[in-house]
């Protein structure tokens, strides 16, 4: 059976990612490489534990030697990498493992795919790919009236997880250059749907809406960022891996700039449809709070190479995508009372102490 290799798959994209590829009958097999940090959880796996395409191994991607073995083992066609940490504000508080994995994890990832291409040969070697998910936070923050992200924006990234992905696209793009491997890179907007970890803005805010807590917008709530349902990340990815041009980066996004308040009004004018309250709205329960230090004010993409050279476009407008995804928090309760774990318990007590 042929194979990719997907990195981070137990995370929120990429366990995104690997079901909607496994969802496909004719799809090739997923060999699924993760840490299992706190990010990371084997439950997201559920609908396809006991499908023989799937591979689960847990290791760190900035282990040389447990990647030699799977690339060994497996020979896979192409590797899709979303293994990273992926938290600005646990960049801002400890940015070390952000150092470790984004930059390291994915230099080790790059010599290891690198001593692998070396050793294909003929049309193995031809086919092969390495597509690399990274952000459009790389680009650092824009003023109101600024043009959109493109392909071509300088790098002026601004918080320890930013600068880390920025240093991995770097690595990235240099081993194109100098060995000739097969890449591509995805900068992608803010994503959200099912899955998502309840530490970033839409499933915190919603899952503190559902238990009665303050919902905490940074500053003024006025920072904007532009939202793409999951699926569609995933679909972009996928034309990308198949369809892209080597050495090049896509730009990716939903075309729905937001600001965080009208996102956190438009989640709790869900709530209070398909789950009222017994008095009062959740709009009741936001509450302002110190800002993000160095917080990026606006983040806005031009998608226009990728709808150009590939036809992508995304399925899902916001307002359809954020009530698939409010709708998917309330029936899926069990998954998310299982990964608010102790460590979970005391990220939220540290971060929002005041
Ligand atoms: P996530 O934090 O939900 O998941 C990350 C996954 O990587 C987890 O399963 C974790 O266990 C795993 N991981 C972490 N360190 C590892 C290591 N050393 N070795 C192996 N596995 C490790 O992140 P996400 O939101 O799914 O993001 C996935 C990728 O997409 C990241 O590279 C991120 O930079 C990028 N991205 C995310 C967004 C977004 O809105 N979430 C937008 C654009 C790009
Ligand atoms: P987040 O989901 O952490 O994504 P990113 O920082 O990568 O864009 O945050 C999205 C926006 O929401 C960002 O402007 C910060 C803001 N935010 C809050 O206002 N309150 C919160 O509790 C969180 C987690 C984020």
């Amino acid at each position: 059976m042929s194979h990719i290799l997907v990195t981070g798959g137990a995370g929120f994209i990429g366990g995104n990612f690997v079901l909607n590829w496994l969802s496909n009958a004719d799809a090739d097999g997923v060999i699924n490489v993760d840490k299992l940090t706190y990010a990371g959880n084997r439950r997201t796996l559920a609908p396809v534990e006991g499908d023989p395409r799937h591979v689960f191994s847990q290791t760190d991607i900035c282990d040389r030697a447990a990647l030699d073995r799977l690339f060994a083992a497996y020979e896979p066609r192409a590797v899709v990498h979303f293994a990273a940490e992926s938290h600005v504000d646990r960049s801002i508080r400890a940015p070390a493992d952000f150092i470790q994995t984004n930059i390291i994890g994915t230099f080790t990832l790059l010599e290891a795919a690198r001593t692998y291409w070396n050793g294909l040969d003929g049309d193995a070697k031809a086919a092969f790919r390495f597509l690399h998910v990274s952000t459009d936070e790389v680009f650092g923050s824009l003023g109101p009236t600024d043009s959109r992200f493109s392909e071509t924006s300088p790098y002026t990234p601004n918080s320890p997880y930013s600068a880390s992905k920025a240093a991995s696209d770097h690595l990235v793009r240099a081993y194109y250059h100098t060995y000739g491997l097969p890449v591509l890179t995805t900068n992608c907007s803010n994503s959200y749907g099912p899955y998502h970890f309840p530490e970033k803005l839409i499933p915190l805010m919603i899952t503190n809406a559902l238990s009665g807590k303050p919902l905490p917008l940074y500053g003024d709530g006025r920072n904007v960022r532009d939202w793409l349902y999951v699926e569609d990340h995933c679909s972009a990815i996928r034309e990308v891996l198949a369809r892209g041009r080597l050495g090049e980066t896509y730009n990716v996004g939903g075309g729905n700039e937001k600001s965080n308040l009208e996102v956190v009004h438009a989640l709790c004018d869900l709530l209070d449809w398909l789950k009222p309250k017994d008095s009062g709205s959740y709009r009741d329960q936001i509450t302002f709070v110190k800002d993000r230090p160095g917080h990026d004010r606006r983040y806005a993409i031009d998608t226009s190479k990728l709808e150009r050279e590939l036809g992508w476009k995304p399925a899902k407008t916001f307002e359809t995508g954020l009530c698939k995804t409010v709708q998917w928090y309330l029936d899926n309760q069990a998954w998310v009372q299982d990964v608010m774990s102790g460590e979970y318990r005391n990220w939220v007590a540290k971060q929002y102490a005041a």
